[in-house]
This record gives C-alpha cells, structure tokens and sequence, in this order.
C-alpha cells in the first residue's frame, strides 16, 4: 500500500509492505550519497539487509534507549556526518524505532541547515505513531523532546516484516497509540481490538493508523486545532512518564494509563480498560498525585490554573475541553 503525505512544506510517499526493506535502496533511488543511522537495539538482520543494499555507505550505529536520545549522542551523530563528508546534496536513511527516528530525523534538520531524511521505522509505535507529522527531537536534562524541529521525511518506508524480532512489549507498546486513534476517531478500528486477536490485523492496523494521522496531520500541520486529539492520554501520560523516571514504564503503557485516568464515561472506560488488560497493557499508574499534577502544571498545554485536555464521550469521537487544575487532580484519586 502506498500513501502520500501533503504537508507545506514537502508531499512524500508512505510505502507498506512486506520485505520492503530488501527493495529499499531500488525505491529510494541511488543518486547522491546516503548516510545511514540505526542504533545498536535494532537486530543486525535488518541493519545488514539495508547496508548490502549501499555497500559505499556508512552507518552510524549509537547506543539504543531513551537514555542515548539527547544532545551528546546527537553532536556524535552530527560529527561522524561531517567526518564522512556528508554534503547539503545527500541522504539520511534512518532504521529503527522512534529515538532512531526522532534523533536521526532532527540530525538531517539541523545537519548544514537541513538535508534530506529517508525514515524506515522498524517498531509499531515508529510505524504508527512517529514516522509521519514531521516532528523531530531530543531530550534535555529529562525533558523529553524539548529541543526539535519539524522537518517532514522524504519518504517512509514500513515493512512489516521488520515486527519479527520486536518484543512482545514493544509490540503492544505501541499498539496503544492505535487504540487511541480508535478512541478519538475511529470505532471500527476499536472494534477490530475489542474482537479479534490484533496479531491477526496488524498491516491493517497500520495503514488505517497512518491514514488517520495522515489526515490530521495534512489539515493541522502545527498542531493548532485538530492535531490535538492525537493527545488524548498524553497530558496524565507525559506525566506519568516523567514522574516514574524514563524508564520505569514505555511511552503507549503511559498513554494506555493516561487515557484510562482522564475518560469520564464509566461505561467507555470499562470497554477500554478490557481491551488494555487483555493487551498486556498497564491501566493504573500508582504515580504520587502531587508529582503528577507538578508535572502537568508545566504542560506545554496548561495555561495557568486550566489545561486543554482530550475526552471522549463516545467511542470513535475525541473532543478537546478547558478542564481547571482541580479538576484535573480530582481524576488522580479516582479509582
Ligand atoms: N516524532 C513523533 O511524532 C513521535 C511520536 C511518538 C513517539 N515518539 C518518540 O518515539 C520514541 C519511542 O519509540 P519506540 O517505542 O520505537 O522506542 P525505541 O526506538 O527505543 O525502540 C524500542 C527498542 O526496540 C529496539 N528495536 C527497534 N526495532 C526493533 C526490531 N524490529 N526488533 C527488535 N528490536 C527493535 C530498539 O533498539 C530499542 O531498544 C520516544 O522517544 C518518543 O518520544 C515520537
Ligand atoms: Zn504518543
């Protein structure tokens, strides 16, 4: 299947298929010089499929985690280009999940005031969630994604197949974003987790998530209206994300929490809670509600003593609502 991107800045081809990876450097085409980026998390299998495929290029392999996805390991990634003699002319190929993507994404950004990236995520959640929208990051001092840039792909390519060696964990991690869309917009795609097995969807799960993104993302590029209820469990799941340190739990098992502690309708939440703990996901951070609401406070989306938050009062229908702070905290003593 093959999807097309349109943001202002650049339209570009979302490719999914299986084995695509083995056609990669036939699909991106062979001109100019690649400069390729994957971490030492992703299985060499995949690595070695994509360096046969430019036996001239280099790639740069930094240490995987959360923890690697900051200013240190980006000025390595950006001196290696530079000692590699990368020009304004050529490729960043990309290969792995999401801190791949985010960090190789904003190295091509920045790299001589930007080159061009070719992004080839290899988890769910890069595949479902961070390869399209253009959003580009690192961390600082464990503020996650506090410097970046929006700096659009120049093409995706999603093979499936890559899924193989994920962990199960990795697997539903970011299968949680796909239940969120589900939440926000599409019930038909909830319906497909609340009956069936997922394994059995999972290509459709993806082209249908990367469709919805699309979409919203081609009619919000900035995130000023509508982009915003791809939100929905992120302002309790960025909390709970930075209160238990980076590490304790993945970002979808926050969100799976979040969209549980922020849904008001009991009936909504009980349909959603069987879904997540049939998933293997986690629905109930036993986070400190006075960190939480620390964190919260210094939201990008907290404007004072109001947050801007995303509630759904029906399934398949996301809604954006002003909630106070009291609010807001009364939902962390709710059970
Ligand atoms: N840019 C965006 O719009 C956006 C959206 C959501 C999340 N993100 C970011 O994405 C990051 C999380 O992404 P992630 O969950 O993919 O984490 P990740 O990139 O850390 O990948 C998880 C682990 O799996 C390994 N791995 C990757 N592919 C594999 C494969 N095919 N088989 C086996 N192991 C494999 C990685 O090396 C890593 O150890 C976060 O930093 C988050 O901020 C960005
Ligand atoms: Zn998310």
């Amino acid at each position: 299947m093959k999807l097309t991107v349109r943001t202002k800045d650049r339209t570009y081809p979302v490719y999914i298929e299986r084995g695509i990876l083995t056609r990669a450097a036939e699909i991106i085409g062979r001109s100019g010089h690649v400069f390729l980026i994957s971490d030492d998390g992703v299985p060499v299998q995949w690595q070695s499929i994509l360096q046969k495929q430019y036996p001239q290029a280099h790639m740069h392999i930094f240490p995987h985690g959360e923890e690697n996805k900051n200013m240190t390991v980006l000025q390595d990634i950006l001196a290696d280009m530079l000692d590699h003699h990368v020009s304004r002319n050529d490729t960043v190929i990309v290969l792995g999940g999401g801190v791949a993507g985010d960090m190789g994404g904003f190295a091509a950004a920045c790299y001589m005031r930007g080159i061009r990236y070719v992004n080839i995520p290899t988890t769910t959640l890069s595949m479902i969630d961070s390869s399209i929208g253009g959003k580009t990051a690192v961390d600082l001092h464990g503020h996650k994604n506090s410097v970046g840039a929006f700096w659009q792909p120049d093409m995706v390519l999603i093979d499936p197949d890559t899924l193989s060696t994920l962990p199960k964990r990795h697997v539903v991690n970011g299968l949680a974003e796909a239940v969120k869309e589900g939440m926000i917009c599409d019930e038909k795609l909830f319906a497909v987790f609340e009956k069936d097995d997922y394994m059995d969807h999972l290509d459709e799960i993806i082209c249908r998530c990367l469709e919805i993104k699309r979409d919203i993302v081609e009619r919000d590029e900035r995130e000023s209206g509508e982009r915003k209820l791809l939100n929905f469990g992120h302002t309790f799941g960025h909390a709970y994300e930075s209160v238990s340190g980076l590490h304790a739990y993945l970002h979808g098992e926050c969100v799976a929490m979040g969209m549980m502690t922020v849904l008001a309708d009991e009936e909504i939440r009980a349909r959603l809670r069987k879904v997540l703990e049939r998933m293997g996901l986690p629905v109930r951070c036993q986070a400190d509600p006075q960190e939480v609401m620390r964190m919260i406070r210094t939201d990008k989306k907290a404007d004072h003593d109001t947050i801007s938050l995303i509630q759904v009062h029906q399934i398949g229908k996301g809604t954006i609502e002003t909630w106070t702070m009291e609010e807001t905290e009364r939902k962390l003593h709710y059970e």
